[in-house]
């Protein structure tokens, strides 16, 4: 069964740990947290101080999706900060390859992102990740449309993962809703990231919103 990662991006930013616990009540598989430095992506988000603030709010491992430019030299106060997943982007680091095996010596799993207009071929010359994120808006904000021109990117990395005998997770993140998510699925997404598709009608709304993409 597919795993959701619902995305704090859409939660109320006044309630988070409110917003978490209706995540968790509604059987999330894991939090999705989304840091964006106002530099790499044109917003802002949250960083370190507040992770570690909502750390002991939930047992659900937290999934922090780094939209930031500096990763290299901050990725370890996040860890600090008690995340247990680190996504980079392949577009933001310079020294890819060195970052991935860092996150992964510190105790987290690690994942690559790609942006819509990024080629999935660098995933050929990296060590081996957790996790490969692929994008299905450009990032930056929740509730944006889904991009179509994703989907043979997501089959790409399937193959891929098969063609190499690896066993990394495939998570897709965008624009997802009651009715892609079935596709998405198809074509190879283990996990499903989705903020306003789960917090679509207020925080009454989540259980049913997240069973309905479960079922999607
Ligand atoms: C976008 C973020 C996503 C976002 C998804 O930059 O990475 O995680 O929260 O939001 P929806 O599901 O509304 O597209
Ligand atoms: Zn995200």
């Amino acid at each position: 069964m597919v795993r959701l990662a619902p995305s704090l991006l859409s939660a109320d930013f006044a309630h988070l740990a409110r917003d978490m616990a209706a995540l968790q009540a509604a059987g999330a598989d894991a939090l999705h947290l989304d840091v964006m430095d106002g530099h790499f992506v044109p917003n802002m988000t949250f960083g370190p101080p507040v992770i570690a603030a909502l750390r002991p709010m939930t047992t659900l491992p937290l999934d922090a999706h780094l939209m930031i430019t500096n990763a290299e030299t901050t990725v370890a106060s996040y860890i600090t900060a008690g995340v247990n997943h680190i996504t980079v982007h392949a577009e933001a680091c310079t020294h890819l390859d060195r970052l991935i095996t860092l996150i992964q010596s510190r105790g987290c799993t690690a994942g690559v992102a790609l942006n819509p207009a990024t080629p999935p071929d660098v995933l050929r010359y990296l060590p081996q990740m957790d996790l490969v994120l692929v994008m299905t808006v450009n990032p930056g904000f929740g509730g944006q449309t889904f991009l179509e021109s994703q989907m043979e990117k997501i089959t790409w990395v399937r193959n891929f993962r098969a063609e190499r005998g690896l066993s990394f997770d495939i998570q897709v993140d965008g624009g997802i809703t009651q009715d892609n998510i079935g596709h998405v699925v198809a074509a190879g997404a283990d996990i499903i990231v989705a903020g306003s598709a789960v917090f679509k009608g207020g925080i009454d709304q989540i259980s049913r919103n997240m069973a309905r993409l479960r079922h999607g």
